[in-house]
Parts: C-alpha cells; structure tokens; sequence
C-alpha cells in the first residue's frame, strides 16, 4: 500500500519520492497528478505525477515544505506508507502535435514541467527550457532536463548561477531574436505563469500553463478548484491542470489561494510545535 521506496533532499526543503503505486505507474501520463494523504486524519493535497516507472511500479512526487500536510509527508521515511494516493487525476498535457516548444520551470514547478519535457524530447520534439530559481541551491533537475533538451537556460533571482533576472528576461530575449516556437509550457508560481503568460501574448506566442488551486476530491464534485478561463468557471482538477495560459484570471486563482493562507498557517504551527510525524 503505497510505500516510499525512495526519498531525497534536492533542495531546501524540497523532497523527492518514489511511492509504489503500481495502477498510477501503469497509466500516468504528462501533465497529470495524483491526490494524496499522508495519514488517516489528514488533509488531501494534489501533486503533479514527476515521473512514473511502470517496471518497478513507482510514481515519483517532488515536494516544497510549505504547509502542514508537506512538512508531514517530508518527515516520512522510506518504508513509511501514505494513507491515500489517488490518480493518475487531471487530463494529460496535449503535447503530440508540438515540433519545438519552450518549457518554463520555476522553482519547485520545474518538477511539474519535466514529464512534459521528457515526453516531447521522447517524441522527437526540439525542446529549449528555461528554469528560473531565487538561488543556485534551488535550482531542480538541472541534469535529467539538460539530457533531454537542445538548450537550457538558467536564470536565478539573485544570480548565483546563470543569468541574473527572472525567466521572463530569458524569454522576452530569446523572442526579440526571433526564436519561433509552437508552444510555449510554463508553470510554476501563478505570478511567473501570470508574466510569461503577458509577455508571449505580445509577441503572439500559444502559452499553456498550469493551474494548481486548493483541490479537495479531484473529481469534479467539490467545486473548490474552480479557476476562470476566459470568463468562464472551469474545474481545474477534470477540466485542467493545464490551461491556455492567455485566457487564465490570475489575479482571481490567487485571491482564492491566499483565502485558506492563515489557517494553513496556524495549523503548521501546531503541527511543528507538536513534533514529528509518527507512523
Ligand atoms: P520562486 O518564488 O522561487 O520563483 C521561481 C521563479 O519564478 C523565479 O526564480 C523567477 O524566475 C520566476 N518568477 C517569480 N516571480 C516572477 C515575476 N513576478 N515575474 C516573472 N517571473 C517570476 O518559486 P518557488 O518558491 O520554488 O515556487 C513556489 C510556488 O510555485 C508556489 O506558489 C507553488 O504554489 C507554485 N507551484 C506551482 C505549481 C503548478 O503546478 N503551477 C506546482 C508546484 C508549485
Ligand atoms: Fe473538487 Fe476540483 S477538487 S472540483
């Protein structure tokens, strides 16, 4: 029943797991996720399937601490099983089509851009990326990305690696010099989604993203994943993750992910005061 087989620090505070989950590894595909619970009386939480081998039955999650149910699940050792691990959720990222793409990665969202990555290099795709950090330390799957594209850049916030800036400087460099590309693929905070998104649209770019709301049953049926497009109400977790990045209200997906902010907060607290996990 879903064990970690394996676990490892690849940035502060920042976590990768191999989960056996043999049903998931068979079907996942780019672009999808899976609900988890760490323990019987937590609380759910989405994340993107990272990588998947259907050999061993393993689906990879990667992970920033950032709330209760993260710091949980980083104080789980290999051995330790969850309570929940539900998917492959969400619709695959439409990706056979595409001939040469930009993909964007910001912090941790790197983890959630590289199964597309993989793909479209796998498929023959000519494939650049960007991956954007705040510090050399944060930069993620630096080596499995540069194996599987033609160029990578690295951008970092405060230019410990790579150039200096933002990927929004990366990108609006490479589109002044006239790079042409079917789609450009970002994903990581709803600000840099929200950016690049502004910037490929002067330049008349296709630009996906994807949308990770607060999700509670991943069906459909709760209605809490409830994100904008083009005006419209859509259901992030049956009718996305992924989204035309041109058509997404960020400023509305934000204000809905800072509403449960101060509780997610005070519940860490209690939960860090209290001590570590015990299975
Ligand atoms: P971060 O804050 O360190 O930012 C990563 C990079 O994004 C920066 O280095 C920069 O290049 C770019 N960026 C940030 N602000 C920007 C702006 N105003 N304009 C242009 N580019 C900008 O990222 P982090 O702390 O690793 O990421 C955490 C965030 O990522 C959380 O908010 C989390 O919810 C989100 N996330 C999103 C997904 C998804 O599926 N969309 C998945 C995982 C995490
Ligand atoms: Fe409930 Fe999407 S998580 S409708």
């Amino acid at each position: 029943m879903y064990k970690i087989l394996k676990k490892e620090t690849i940035a502060p505070a920042t976590f990768k797991m191999d989960v056996l989950a043999e049903r998931i590894a068979k079907k996942a595909q780019p672009g999808q996720f899976v609900i988890l619970r760490p323990t019987q009386d937590g609380e759910r939480i989405p994340l993107t399937i990272s990588d998947s081998n259907k050999d061993e039955g393993s689906v990879t999650i990667i992970f920033q601490v950032v709330g209760m149910t993260t710091r949980i699940l980083s104080q789980m050792e290999i051995g330790d099983t969850l309570s929940d691990f539900v998917g492959p959720l969400g619709r695959a990222s439409e990706l056979k089509h595409l001939k040469k793409v930009l993909c964007i990665g910001g912090g941790v969202g790197t983890a959630v851009v590289y199964p597309d990555v993989k793909y479209l290099h796998e498929n023959g795709a000519i494939v650049d990326v960007i991956i954007g950090a705040r510090s050399k330390e944060y930069i993620i799957l630096e080596d499995e990305i540069k194996q599987r594209c033609r160029n990578l850049y690295i951008t970092t916030d405060d230019g410990t690696a790579g150039i200096k800036g933002f990927v929004t400087d990366k990108l609006k460099e490479l589109l002044d010099n006239g790079e042409e590309y079917d789609e450009v693929y970002a994903i990581g905070p709803m600000i840099m989604m929200k950016f690049v998104s502004l910037t490929t649209k002067k330049y008349g770019v296709k630009t996906m993203v994807s949308l990770n709301p607060i999700m509670v049953d991943g069906t459909g049926m709760c209605g809490c994943c409830r994100v904008k497009i083009s005006g419209e109400v859509k259901y992030a977790c049956v009718d996305g993750p992924d989204f035309d990045g041109h058509e997404v209200d960020y400023d509305d997906v934000m204000r809905r992910l800072e509403t449960y902010k101060e509780i997610e907060k005070e519940n860490d607290e209690q939960h860090a005061c209290k001590g570590i996990y015990h299975n």
